[in-house]
């Protein structure tokens, strides 16, 4: 009897027990030139099964250590996301040669350990390869619904016709902020209409950084730098004019690209951003310790968001929300403020449920809340960014009604009497996240909409005399002959 239940104590003990640990895409790194570099680390048992809990001390018996012969300078990161998973990500600032990278838990090293990489590129190497060999080593999927059905409205693209309308259209127009780029042999060319075209500075980083990985087919379009979506459906003269933006929506014909601040984020990660994709993923608060209420922070940009805040005062058990900025409603104050001091993004997830309300357009910092340990809760919306498409209610996100006083407070008393599903949730959007959304999947959607969009160019591709060379001074030069 005695006996039995020590074997029962020893299996159940081995189950929870580290054994190794699995090292997951890190053959994504070698011959690709990303901002960052990055793989997983999931520890295991015994048995192979995944790890769910590691304490803080078994955290930090997990050390990595880069080293490479040449290089001086390489800034390296571990994130911790919960469930036995870490993030390992390093910046190189220059060429480096035969890398080796050693995973020890306790001191010993992992099954796989060390990692060995000949060589790693720095994202400001200009090295473009064939475009095919690219999507390729990036793992790429074959196709993107949401491309696809963007471009669908468009048979025959004729710029020779469309810049006549531009010209018309956004030359002198006060409401638009428009450029027109030209990629033609793998150089970047660009002329904006408008006023406010300050923006063009996300497109032309993210445009030279594609091209400096890969050689992209000779290619022309207008991008919409304002908030709004600009190609509306209903249009009396029926003109659908190609037009790429940051934000789609049901009413407009768009053609969506992953929003400025997604590709900021990407091509700036453990550099100039802090908050990221990836770093957003770190578990500064455990489940259980977290406040289990829904949260919200956010300017007053629509008046939805205000309504989060009459619901705290109604329902505080459930919610926490305040607004940090007025601006469009400044004078409703006395009613909705005050405005809330400053709390970091990372702190948001101190609460079990995030609420994310569109702001004029999309709230961009959905991929993030997604990315996070919490479950999110998401207005209906006719908004969306070039990833909703695959996102599945209820399976990724808890819908609620694009008027809050309808449904939300419904929605949080069912997430806090569900928990198991709320973390359900909270898992299926992180790995949605990881699935689709890292800074590798971001470089495919755009070597994707690019190549898509080029074959449906009738036009001569020209560079017109008013445009301007949109330069790299950047870039660095590398040898290449490697890739
Ligand atoms: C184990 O972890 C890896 C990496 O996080 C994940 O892809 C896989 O689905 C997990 N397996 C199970 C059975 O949960
Ligand atoms: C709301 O959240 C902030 C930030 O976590 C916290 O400082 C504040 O005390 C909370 N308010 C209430 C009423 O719980
Ligand atoms: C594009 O439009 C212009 C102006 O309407 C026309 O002259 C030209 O033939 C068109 N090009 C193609 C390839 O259809």
């Amino acid at each position: 009897m005695i006996k039995l239940l020590i074997i029962l104590i020893k299996l159940t003990s081995t189950l929870c027990w580290i054994h190794d640990a699995k090292v997951i895409d890190a053959d994504l790194i070698e011959n690709n030139i990303l901002p960052v570099n990055y793989f997983f680390v999931q520890f295991n048992n015994v048995y192979g099964l995944n790890i769910t809990h590691l304490t803080a001390v078994d955290q930090n018996l997990f050390q990595f250590s880069i080293k490479s012969n040449k290089c001086k300078r390489i800034s390296s990161e571990k994130i911790y996301t919960g469930d036995g998973l870490f993030i390992i990500r390093f910046k190189v600032f220059e060429k480096c040669h035969n890398i080796e990278i050693d995973l020890k838990f306790r001191g010993r090293n992992l099954k796989n350990s060390p990692l060995c990489i000949k060589s790693i590129y720095p994202e400001n190497c200009n090295c473009p390869r064939n475009l095919k060999k690219i999507q390729n080593s990036m793992k790429c999927g074959a196709t993107y619904e949401q491309i696809k059905e963007d471009l669908k409205p468009f048979e025959k693209i004729n710029f020779t016709e469309l810049k006549t309308y531009a010209k018309k259209n956004f030359q002198d127009s006060r409401h638009s902020s428009v450029c027109n780029y030209v990629i033609k042999e793998n150089k970047v060319f660009r002329k904006c209409y408008g006023k406010y075209v300050g923006f063009k500075m996300f497109m032309d980083s993210i445009l030279l950084s594609l091209t400096r990985k890969a050689i992209l087919p000779d290619v022309e379009f207008f991008i919409n730098l304002g908030d709004w979506p600009l190609i509306k459906k209903s249009a009396k003269n029926g003109e659908k004019f190609p037009m790429f933006s940051w934000c789609g929506s049901q009413e407009t014909f768009d053609i969506v690209i992953p929003t400025y601040d997604l590709t900021e984020s990407t091509l700036n990660m453990q550099y100039r951003v802090v908050l990221d994709i990836l770093s957003v993923q770190k578990e500064k608060y455990h489940w259980n310790d977290k406040i289990n209420k829904a949260f919200f922070r956010g300017r007053d940009s629509r008046r939805e968001r205000l309504d989060l805040v009459t619901l705290a005062k109604q329902f505080p058990q459930l919610f926490n929300s305040s607004i940090t900025n007025f601006f469009f409603y400044t004078d409703e104050i006395d009613t909705y403020g005050p405005k809330s001091s400053h709390i970091s993004f990372f702190d948001f997830f101190e609460y079990k449920y995030q609420i994310n309300v569109d702001g004029t357009v999309a709230a961009y910092r959905f991929p993030y809340l997604l990315a996070g340990n919490s479950a999110v809760l998401k207005q209906d919306s006719q908004y969306y960014e070039h990833f909703y498409r695959h996102l599945k209610p209820f399976v990724h996100y808890i819908p609620f009604n694009r008027d809050p006083k309808i449904d939300l407070v419904e929605k949080v008393k069912w997430l806090k009497e569900n928990e198991n599903e709320a973390k359900k949730i909270t898992k299926a959007s992180t790995q949605f996240v990881r699935d689709n959304l890292l800074p590798r999947n971001t470089f495919c959607y755009f070597f994707s909409v690019l190549e898509k969009f080029a074959d449906k160019i009738v036009s001569k591709i020209e560079v017109d005399n008013d445009m301007e060379l949109v330069s790299d001074d950047k870039n660095i030069e590398c040898s290449c002959k490697n890739l």
